[in-house]
């Protein structure tokens, strides 16, 4: 049977930023804690390089503002850089309180002074990424679950997939959430929801995010009435690696930090022709530059040579990578690593304001679900972990200071299934996922045209109205919710970058190839958004 649960918070993703929220929330509030699958499955976990935070005595507030700026390609709200920025040290001091162990520096392994090993990447002037050798992520995630899963005030539920935000009076007071052990359809009340459900890379073929990343937070808040912005910045990481059997496998651009070469086959290295920061450009600029190399030359990657380190560095700072790339035959330490670009990170989303508040009261959305105005047109390397750490904390303090005064939801109405039967044909699901995330990368990827984007327009459009079809006949599973919230999001993608009549930072279209004097968001409204009339 359907159950109803009732709650202080509903928090749906148990990345870095619905786990830190959970955490900053006070401890008498009831939480309840959501992921789609087990815990640790978001792209949280996956993340290498590590978390940017101004840490070094010669690096500045201003320095990593003006990084970011400079990335963004004008396109960064400077209140929510400078935001971001200034709470970076805070958030680093938090992560280690709750016992994240960063690495220090080789030479100096006082764990009362602290001094940190910082990396460095793309786009910054100063080695300022702090890291757990190249598994910051699972570090930060492992860290933050143990913690979460103490507090007797939250409750983790898994394998529940939110289905749709409930909203009534104007506010959002829960949302529908398949369990999918039992595969009933339950109801969260809550006085306030926060969506911290990640981004939405899986929308393309190739991709360096876990299954999951199917962009359902922007999709929800979108239907409940949500702004989004910016959806045509999907940023490329220019180096997954490519290997047959290696599925979404990163090379973290910290190789490039400490000195990895790009090259093509015959060993010649290319960026110094692209960019004078060659190998250190930002990401936009490096994945353009190999997309077109492969493209000139015919080649199926390019290579990336970071055999100039000693063996020992290598083992102590990369260790996944080194072993990763040995079950494939690769050994770093002498050879080459094959690589492609890969989508990456969803730079826009749902817009929020600095405590994370959407456009429907009571509905927050953080981390890779948002749009802060942090990244603009291309997000700086190790910005994003950053973000949800800083905004989960402005959005606990947010719902700390008004929930007490908001009443307890009055009962929604029970999911209802009277209607659908059991789907006899999911090989409709299967084919428009692969559909879908093909036509997205051959049409809406690096380079784009106007024909190549009105084309995806009618594709996605005719694949929508098949899946709405599928949707209203037959019980819910996780993948037609997810093809459901893809061809959504990617819907929004197309209709944001057809309205971008120029080039600028990870939005490149043959069409428009110069950059605007005037930076502007690109915002999409829905008919339903509570500031329409
Ligand atoms: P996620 O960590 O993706 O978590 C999403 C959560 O939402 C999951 O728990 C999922 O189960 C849940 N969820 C989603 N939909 C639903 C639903 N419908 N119902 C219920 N639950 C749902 N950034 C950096 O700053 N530094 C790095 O070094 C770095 N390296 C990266 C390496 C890789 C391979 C990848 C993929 C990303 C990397 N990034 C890095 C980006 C960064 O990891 C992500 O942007 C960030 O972790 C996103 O965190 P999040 O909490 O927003 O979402
Ligand atoms: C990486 O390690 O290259 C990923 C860093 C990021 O995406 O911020």
């Amino acid at each position: 049977m359907p159950t109803a649960f009732e709650h202080d918070v509903l928090i749906i993703g148990t990345g870095a930023a619905g786990l830190s929220l959970a955490l900053h929330l006070p401890s008498h509030y009831r939480i309840a804690l959501l992921s789609k699958a087990d815990l640790n499955q978001g792209s949280t976990f996956w993340a290498q390089g590590g978390m940017a935070a101004v840490l070094h005595d010669r690096d500045t507030i201003n320095s990593h503002v003006e990084d970011t700026l400079a990335a963004g390609a004008g396109l960064c709200q400077r209140e929510a850089v400078e935001f971001t920025v200034r709470n970076s040290r805070h958030c680093v001091e938090w992560l280690v309180q709750q016992g994240v162990d960063f690495d220090l520096r080789d030479d100096q392994l006082d764990a009362e002074g602290r001094e940190f090993h910082l990396t460095m990447e793309g786009g910054h002037s100063h080695r300022r990424i702090i890291h757990a050798a190249d598994r910051t992520g699972r570090a930060i995630s492992e860290v933050l679950t143990e913690r979460a899963l103490e507090r007797d005030n939250i409750e983790v539920f898994t394998h529940r997939v939110a289905v749709d935000l409930v909203c009534d009076g104007g506010r959002c007071r829960g949302a529908y959430v398949l369990d999918r052990r039992s595969e009933h359809v339950d109801l969260f009340q809550a006085r306030a929801v926060v969506l911290a459900t990640g981004g939405a890379s899986k929308a393309y073929l190739y991709t360096s995010n876990p299954d999951g990343a199917s962009g359902d937070g922007i999709a929800m808040a979108w239907r409940a009435g949500c702004r989004v912005a910016n959806l045509e910045f999907n940023q490329f990481h220019p180096t997954c690696l490519y290997h047959p059997r290696a599925k979404s496998f990163l090379i973290s651009e910290a190789l490039r930090g400490e000195g990895a070469k790009l090259r093509l086959p015959d060993g010649t290295r290319f960026m110094p022709a692209f960019d004078e920061r060659a190998e250190l450009a930002p990401r936009d600029v490096v994945a353009r530059a190999i997309d077109h190399e492969m493209k000139r030359l015919g080649l199926d990657c390019v290579f990336l040579d970071i055999s100039h380190q000693p063996r020992e560095f290598l083992e102590s700072h990369f260790p996944t990578i080194m072993e990763r790339c040995a079950e494939f035959g690769i050994d770093i330490t002498s050879e080459p690593i094959p690589v492609v670009p890969a989508a990456h990170y969803t730079c826009g989303g749902v817009i929020v304001d600095t405590a994370g508040r959407t456009d429907v009261p009571g509905l927050y959305a953080i981390g890779e679900t948002s749009c802060t105005g942090l990244h603009g047109a291309n997000r700086m390397a190790s910005n994003s972990l950053l973000e949800c750490i800083v905004y989960a904390e402005s959005a606990a303090a947010d719902i700390a200071a008004s929930i007490d005064a908001l009443p307890v939801p009055t009962l929604a109405p029970a999911w209802d299934e009277s209607q659908v039967t059991d789907s006899d044909e999911d090989v409709v699901i299967s084919h428009n996922w692969d559909e879908l995330r093909r036509f997205m990368w051959d049409y809406v990827g690096i380079v784009r045209t106007n024909k190549r984007l009105q084309r995806a327009l009618h594709r996605v459009t005719l694949l929508q109205a098949e899946i709405a079809e599928y949707y209203g006949n037959y019980k819910v599973g996780n993948d037609l919710l997810e093809l459901r919230n893809l061809a959504m999001v990617a819907e929004l993608m197309i209709r944001c970058a057809i309205e971008r009549k120029e080039s600028r930072g990870l939005h490149y279209t043959l069409d428009y190839p110069d950059t605007l004097p005037v930076a502007e968001n690109t915002v999409l409204t829905p008919s339903n958004s509570p500031l329409q009339g």
